[in-house]
């Protein structure tokens, strides 16, 4: 099988250099059928280190390799959801060849009419490093599982956030700070946005979800929150109640059959599975109706690790093994909620920074009251220099301090707590608008 390479970055040169070095033992695997890699393409032809390309052509625009005649299986690790990926794809489909790619933004936004095209050609698009880097959950979904209806997906889908949350629990600092550590060290990206805002795990959620309910990828319809705002001190709050905080992507498919997407920083039980997932590990837990609760860990991101989850779709492909992937078809039943948090119940963690002075807690419950909501516990602490999140308005403003509240409610409905948070932060007492963030008892 003759590869065509488009992408020579931390993913693409890490698979170049198995496909080269491990050319005899995947020719193993193969059943004899080599991997040969026949054309690679990047933005520039520069030196790759550790990579020795002595060889293999390097063709300047990646269309041609997706339309080269001699190429069998095109290899897509460029990223992003439109330009030069998304034509690449597009064109190696239309020419007839089996595409391999890890790029789930493309996948989240267009993998409906991709995966379409494909099965149109009679063709495979495959995608297992797109989520989880080297967790091979694709092939858990798609082969492992076929025999089961899906009742829930919970992932930590995003190392950079992981190790963001899991560094200020081990006191290493506030969110800057880990952050600008975090970069330092290579786990962030200069501009971390995709990932501290939630997008890379809706991307990784709207495939997932796809997948295990059988509907149209759906990402306009996960509700998306990221953990900009979730500071040292809610980690150490949350962990006097009991529970670790993590960004977690969830689909579950509700009592009235519609399923349900979300990304949001949430408090978990110490005691549940993923609480311990800590730093860049990901792990997604899997509840079906005849296998039960499924866990898989490992790492979601790095060169090799996504390699290896390229790698095996290739191996798979060469050997007969994969079969096309058809999202909207598998379980034609699932119907998505276009308003994932409408019909969404459940207990709150709250912070609200307030002036401490008489008479605020009254106000705040007396909010609270007006929609319905109660409240179950009550956390005061003296305030601290550090109570606030970076750069923000410090205490200055308030001369008569700024006091951190830790509540946590009981039930309520999503609608009702967004609008007390909306009427909270109206409050002249409060010194920022209220964080909430949900408690999840029950993904056991
Ligand atoms: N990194 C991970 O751990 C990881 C994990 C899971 C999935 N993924 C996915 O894997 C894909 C690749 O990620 P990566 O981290 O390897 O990215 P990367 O390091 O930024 O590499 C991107 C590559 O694409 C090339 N490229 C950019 N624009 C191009 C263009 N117009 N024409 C031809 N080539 C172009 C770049 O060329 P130059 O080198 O010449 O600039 C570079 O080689 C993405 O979809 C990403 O989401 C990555």
């Amino acid at each position: 099988m003759r590869v065509g390479l488009i992408g020579l970055g931390t993913v693409g040169a890490a698979l170049a250099r198995q496909l080269i070095d491990g050319q005899e033992f995947l020719k193993h695997q193969t059943g004899g059928n080599p991997l040969t890699l026949a054309a690679v393409s990047a933005r520039s032809q520069k030196p790759r280190p550790g990579l020795d390309l002595t060889g293999v052509p390097f063709v300047a625009d990646p269309l041609a390799i997706a339309r080269d005649p001699q190429i069998d299986l095109v290899v897509e690790l460029v990223g992003g959801h439109d330009g030069i990926a998304k034509q690449v794809v597009e064109a190696a489909l239309q020419a007839g060849k089996l595409v391999v790619t890890a790029n789930k933004a493309l996948l989240a936004h267009h993998g409906s009419d991709l995966l379409a095209l494909a099965s149109q050609q009679g063709k495979i698009l495959a995608f297992e490093a797109a989520v989880a880097g080297a967790i091979p959950v694709i092939k858990v979904l798609h082969e492992g599982l076929a025999a089961n209806r899906l009742h829930r997906v919970v992932g930590i889908l995003n190392g950079t956030c992981n190790y963001l949350l899991t560094q200020m629990q081990a006191g290493a600092g506030s969110f800057d700070s880990v952050l600008a550590a975090a970069q330092q060290a290579g786990y962030a990206e200069a501009d971390p946005s995709t990932d501290i805002d939630g997008h890379d795990s809706a991307h990784k959620l709207a495939i997932l979800s796809a997948l295990a309910f059988g509907h149209p990828m759906a990402l306009q319809a996960v509700a998306c929150c990221g953990i900009r705002a979730v500071t040292a001190q809610d980690i150490t709050y949350a962990a006097e109640l009991g529970y670790h905080i993590k960004l977690l992507a969830i689909a579950e498919r509700g009592d009235d059959g519609l399923v349900r997407q979300r990304v949001q920083p949430c408090l978990l039980p110490r005691q549940h599975p993923l609480a311990g997932v800590d730093n860049v590990t990901n792990a997604v837990q899997l509840k079906a109706n005849l296998a039960g609760q499924i866990l898989l860990e490992g790492p979601g991101a790095g060169g090799d690790a996504t390699a290896s989850a390229v790698l095996a779709d290739l191996v798979d492909i060469a050997v007969g093994r994969r079969q096309p992937i058809s999202v909207a078809s598998t379980q034609p039943s699932a119907v998505v909620a276009d308003k994932p948090l409408e019909k969404l119940a459940g207990r709150c963690y709250w912070r609200l920074q307030v002036v401490d002075q008489p008479g605020v807690l009254a106000a705040v419950a007396a909010v609270l009251a007006r929609h319905q909501i109660s409240i179950e516990s009550l956390l005061q602490r003296p305030s601290q220099a550090n109570d606030l999140p970076d750069n923000r308005p410090d205490t200055q403003a308030f001369p008569n301090g700024n006091v951190p509240v830790v509540l946590v409610t009981h039930q309520a409905l999503e609608p009702a707590l967004q609008a007390a948070a909306d009427e909270l932060a109206k409050l002249p007492q409060l010194h920022q608008p209220p964080l909430r963030l949900r408690i999840e008892d029950n993904l056991a």
